[in-house]
């Protein structure tokens, strides 16, 4: 059975900041309360010119060239994402914009787990052979759902995109890995459409309804993350045959920076060894853990043949995590 490696990674950021104290113009809130209860700083805000499908096309090829991979080479583009610029899906149009012609493209929907969840399934497809290289790709814009007279969610989120190039190897360096979800608590954190009903002839009506904005329950979710994520990386490391002592980087989804101290205190890893950006970017969905770990390989913190246990977390609800070796 063919292995799978990672061989590159990339991203796209926007370049001008919102900070806590220019949203502090906009909602009742303050940098003091938002850096002590999250970390996060600023957050980067999608301008009406860029997409969702401009973010991820600039990170798959940031990744692509990382990885010296010709685009003629890719076999399946998988886009995570909840903020598609199509219902119908946006990957069509990263493949088009890359001039990926050769590739299969579709989105992946699962939150902020979308990543870890989409990892996983290109993964299978170069397992059984079918596909030998795939560009996966975390992106979301939260900010078009986003409510920005609710202090409680608008403070927490950015927009951007990562993405990672696997290909098939010899040797399998998804170590290990374990999915769940929980729709019970679908409550919790949502981006729901909401019907409204419009008569269409005699006798049928139809739904013309819109989204709602983002809605969370913020502490039902941060109990949720402290509990879940270390028992699905424990999980996920006894599928790989390690302990929490083999991790090299932890590398989770950028939700609150008190969530990652909790998590790495609970798995017992040192605060040096957990990759955090999220005082530069906040929660950027689907996008946080690829930006994260792209920062951290371009740095040089990640080597190959470092051991990253990477796990996503959120809407659904959620969460997932992969043990990888990098490289
Ligand atoms: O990516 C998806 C995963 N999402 C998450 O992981 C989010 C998980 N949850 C969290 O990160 C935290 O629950 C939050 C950061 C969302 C909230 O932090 P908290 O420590 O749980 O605060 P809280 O909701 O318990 O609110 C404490 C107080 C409240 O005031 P009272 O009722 O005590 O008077 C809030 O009204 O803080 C108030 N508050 C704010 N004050 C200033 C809530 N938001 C703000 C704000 N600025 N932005």
């Amino acid at each position: 059975m063919p292995g799978v490696s990672l061989v590159g990674s990339g991203s796209a950021c926007l370049s001008v900041p919102l900070t806590n104290d220019g949203l502090s113009q906009r909602v009742d809130t303050s940098d003091e309360w938002i850096a002590t209860r999250t970390g996060i700083r600023q957050r980067h805000i999608a301008a009406p010119t860029d997409s969702l499908t401009s973010l991820a096309t600039e990170a798959a090829r940031n990744a692509l060239e990382m990885a010296q991979v010709g685009v003629d080479e890719v076999d399946l583009i998988l886009l995570a994402t909840s903020t598609p610029d199509d219902l119908f899906g946006s990957a069509c149009r990263v493949q088009a914009a890359l001039g990926a012609t050769r590739a299969v493209a579709f989105d992946l929907t699962a939150a902020c787990s979308g990543f870890v969840f989409a990892l996983v399934t290109a993964a299978q497809y170069i397992r059984t052979g079918v596909f030998k290289t795939v560009v996966v790709i975390g992106g979301d814009v939260l900010s078009r759902w986003t409510d920005w007279s609710d202090r409680t969610t608008c403070v927490l989120f950015g927009d951007g995109a990562g993405a990672v190039v696997l290909r098939a190897a010899e040797r399998d360096r998804l170590l290990g890995f374990e999915l769940c979800s929980d729709g019970s608590l679908n409550h919790s954190l949502n981006l729901a459409y909401q019907p409204e009903s419009a008569p269409l002839v005699d006798g049928i009506t139809v739904q013309k309804g819109s989204f709602a904005p983002i809605t969370m329950n913020g502490r039902e979710v941060y109990k949720f993350a402290v509990n879940r994520v270390p028992e699905v990386i424990e999980k996920a490391l006894f599928r790989a045959n390690l302990t929490t002592a083999d991790i090299d980087w932890l590398v989770l989804h950028q939700a609150n920076q008190r969530i990652l101290d909790a998590v790495a205190a609970r798995l017992g890893v040192p605060s040096e060894r957990v990759v955090s950006n999220m005082a530069r970017h906040g929660n950027t969905s689907a996008a946080s853990i690829p930006i994260a770990l792209d920062e951290a390989v371009r740095a040089g913190k990640v080597q190959p043949g470092d051991v990253i246990a990477t796990a996503g977390f959120g809407a659904g609800l959620t969460w997932g995590a992969a043990i990888i070796e990098w490289g």
